[in-house]
């Protein structure tokens, strides 16, 4: 089958790989519909990732049409149109069973790059190959699903593929990041990064009930897109002093929940394998502004995809200030189902996200476009049924 791979840094191409075969009882294998590029991406096409190999296939966010199951497959049939979750977790384990699927013990056939950079295996995910669980992603014509019945999740025939496709992952991210900040009716919510995410976190917060959502990002066009397509507020991404500025707006307290949806920035190439497990180069560009922004007493959720380490975190203010630090990565499980209901009641719409469309063959030209933020790229989507142009 045709494939989008990582060829090196900053490089991908098509090439052929071996189609994917059944392995496991829970396997189905998926033929990809759409799939589109994450913010979580941008380290792995930077090289950044320890363990990505060439030809390793990327991207976790992918849609489509259930070919195969194993016999242990009980929710989906042949025929089915399935969203799969960017995680992958086993449904069964201690960590499963207790709801925090996004720490499951199962997910990962090469634990030892998180064992090193955490102390624990975290759970596997798709288009990371080794790096983060060994799944072949979702650029390509077909996709292995492990746990195919936690991990797929049929869609409603009202919901379109460029809907749906969201809630693989960015739309679960941002739903998780609202619950795990505890949003209420009454709360107000600042959002760092007005990129898929961070949009679909500003939505999820209104959805549930908050007061007041604030978004910031240095990007006046997707501020725009944040305006047109939530209840959010924006900030002025050239004021000074933004936590100064949230506080004026919030009776002088700071945002309740301050949710970090930007992700690693670094300077140069990773020199040694061990920077690269590290994360030691990493740069958080909003997490300090979203620790001094936060009310006293207030919940900061880091969503972006650190590394490992990341130096000058402002500890003291977690103590100093009372905080709660939570994080985690989205699972599917607990948000799926009501994400694809909310999109069929078309209270959640996320269409105006997928800005570019194009066959996997220009997918070296998709990357560009998403990394650079060219030309109003939000997220460039993949579809494998395309003619390359030309
Ligand atoms: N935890 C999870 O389950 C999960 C799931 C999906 C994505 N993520 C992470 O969420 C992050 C965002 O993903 P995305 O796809 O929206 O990425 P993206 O790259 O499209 O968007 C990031 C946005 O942050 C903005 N930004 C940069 N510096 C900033 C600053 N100092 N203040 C405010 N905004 C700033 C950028 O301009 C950009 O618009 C990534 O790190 C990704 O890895 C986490
Ligand atoms: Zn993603
Ligand atoms: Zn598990």
């Amino acid at each position: 089958m045709r494939a989008l791979c990582w060829t090196g840094a900053g490089r991908v191409a098509v090439r052929q790989v071996p189609d994917p075969e059944l392995r496991n009882g829970h396997d189905a294998i998926v033929r990809v519909r759409l799939s589109a590029t994450c913010g979580g991406d941008l380290p792995l096409l930077a090289g950044r990732a320890p363990y990505l190999a060439d030809g390793d296939v990327l991207g976790h966010e992918f849609l489509g049409e259930v070919v195969a199951v194993g016999p242990q497959v009980h929710r989906h049939r042949v025929g089915d149109r399935v969203v799969v979750s960017s995680t992958v977790a086993c449904g069964s384990c201690w960590q499963c069973r207790s709801g925090a699927p996004w720490c499951c013990d199962n997910g990962n056939l090469v634990p030892e790059a998180s064992e090193l950079a955490y102390g624990q295996a975290v759970p596997g995910a798709f288009g990371r190959p080794t790096a983060a669980g060994g799944f072949a992603g979702g650029h390509a014509e077909y996709v292995r699903v492990p746990y195919a019945d936690v991990g797929a999740f049929g869609i409603p025939d009202e919901v379109s593929d460029e809907r749906a496709l969201f809630a693989a992952d960015a739309a679960p991210a941002g739903w998780l990041a609202a619950e795990l900040g505890g949003v209420h009716p009454g709360a107000v919510v600042a959002v760092w990064g007005a990129g898929a995410v961070g949009q679909l976190t500003a939505r999820a917060a209104s959805l549930l009930g908050a007061d007041r959502v604030i978004i910031m990002d240095p990007r006046e066009d997707r501020l725009r897109m944040a305006r047109r397509h939530t209840d959010a507020e924006t900030v002025d991404p050239r004021h000074p002093d933004i936590p100064a500025e949230l506080r004026e707006r919030t009776g002088g307290r700071g945002p309740d929940i301050c949710v970090e949806a930007v992700g690693p920035a670094w300077d140069g190439r990773p020199r040694s394998l061990a920077e690269r497990l590290t994360g030691a180069a990493e740069r958080p560009p909003a997490v300090h502004e979203a620790m001094h922004s936060c009310r006293k007493g207030g919940t900061v959720v880091v969503l972006g995809e650190f590394t490992g380490q990341v130096d000058a975190f402002p500890l003291g203010a977690v103590g100093a200030k009372g905080l709660r630090v939570r994080g985690a990565r989205q699972h599917g499980a607990g948000q799926v189902p009501t994400l694809l209901e909310r999109m069929a009641r078309d209270e959640l719409r996320t269409e105006h996200l997928a800005t570019h469309r194009l066959p996997l063959e220009e997918g070296a030209r998709g990357y560009a476009l998403f990394r650079d933020r060219r030309d109003g790229c939000v997220r460039a989507l993949f579809s494998p049924d395309l003619p390359p142009a030309g």
